[in-house]
């Protein structure tokens, strides 16, 4: 099969001065992307602002002959994001692929964190995502055609201690992702979310050394890559990746039992006696929507009739 390749296309990638984000946009353009490295160059916990994060990762793009151009808006708020499209656009005349990667973090447990911890933290990982996906999102729609990555978190999806803000917002990515897939589904655009763990300044103080040996940046970029491409019909997933380690994960319903009738009362009593098939994972199954959801409820409506 022919090598994955990214010519003609234009890729967003916010948060590419450092860490994960900056190999993705290099792999992304090493394959022919016209890239837009976006990054605000803050610290890891969102302090500061420096031009250099984005320009130096122009630099290296271009040394190896790639194309990119810097942008150095925050994704925290619509300008930004509206920013960021628009300077694909201006330089490169469209925009095929984003890559939602911006990221900081402010860990306290929850009875230490500020109001300001909270919302900083929303605001660069959850509305930082709205902002720059629904500008793209309009160009997608109209080319029918795009590839959107969001980047979630073990701590969100399996938890961690002292990071409720960064959980809270990472999980919020995951209800967007599943409505965005609902809304984008006869437009060709493939939205998908990744759950990395990497040794980046991120993660330098939190993971232990000999793991975070394991944990090479390197090793998310291919699955980013994979779901940018042409070749990805999927959408709506989630996907852990770390070390070499790459697999689904997903919210799933399990097969429940149906107390009543739908026409008598139902007690506390009733649910405490039924405790074992409710809280059972049985016969997990993967939801395309809430409609689908209601399908469990369907042998009463049939009693109905
Ligand atoms: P990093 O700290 O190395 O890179 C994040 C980049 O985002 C920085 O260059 C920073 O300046 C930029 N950034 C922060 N706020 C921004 C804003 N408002 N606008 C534009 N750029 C902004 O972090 P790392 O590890 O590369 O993380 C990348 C993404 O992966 C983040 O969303 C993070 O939450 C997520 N993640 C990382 C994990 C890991 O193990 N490294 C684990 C799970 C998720």
């Amino acid at each position: 099969m022919a090598d994955i390749k990214f010519d003609g296309k234009v890729a967003v990638v916010t948060g590419a001065g450092a860490g994960i984000g900056r190999i993705h946009a290099i792999e992304l353009a090493k394959r022919g992307a016209r890239v837009v490295v976006n990054d605000l160059g803050v610290t890891v916990n969102g302090d500061g602002e420096n031009r250099s994060a984005a320009e130096k990762v122009v630099k290296e793009i271009r040394d190896m002959g790639g194309v990119a151009v810097a942008n150095f808006d925050s994704v925290s708020s619509m300008d930004g994001g509206e920013n960021i499209i628009q300077s694909a656009v201006a330089s490169f005349g469209s925009v095929d692929i984003l890559v939602n990667n911006a990221g900081i973090i402010r860990d306290r447990t929850l009875n230490k964190m500020t109001e300001d911890d909270w919302d900083r933290i929303i605001s660069v990982h959850l509305k930082g995502a709205f902002t720059v996906t629904k500008p793209a999102l309009k160009i997608m729609k109209e080319k029918n055609y795009g590839r959107i990555i969001f980047t979630t978190s073990g701590s969100a999806l399996y938890g961690n201690f002292g990071q409720a803000n960064y959980a809270a917002a990472k999980m919020g990515l995951i209800g967007l992702m599943h409505v965005l897939t609902l809304e984008t589904s006869k437009y060709n655009i493939k939205c998908n979310t990744i759950a990395p763990n990497a040794a980046s300044r991120m993660t330098e103080e939190l993971i232990p050394p000999p793991m975070l040996k394991l944990l090479k940046p390197e090793y998310i970029t291919p699955l980013v890559l994979y779901l940018a491409s042409e070749e990805n019909i999927d959408a709506g997933m989630i996907f852990n990746c770390f070390g070499g380690f790459y697999s689904r994960t997903a919210v799933m319903c399990s097969s429940g039992t149906i107390i009543g009738d739908g026409k008598g009362e139902i007690s506390p009593e009733d649910i405490r006696d039924n405790w074992q098939k409710i809280s059972s994972i049985d016969n997990p199954r993967i939801l395309n929507s809430i409609a689908e959801s209601f399908g469990y409820i369907s042998p009463l409506l049939k009693v109905e009739k």
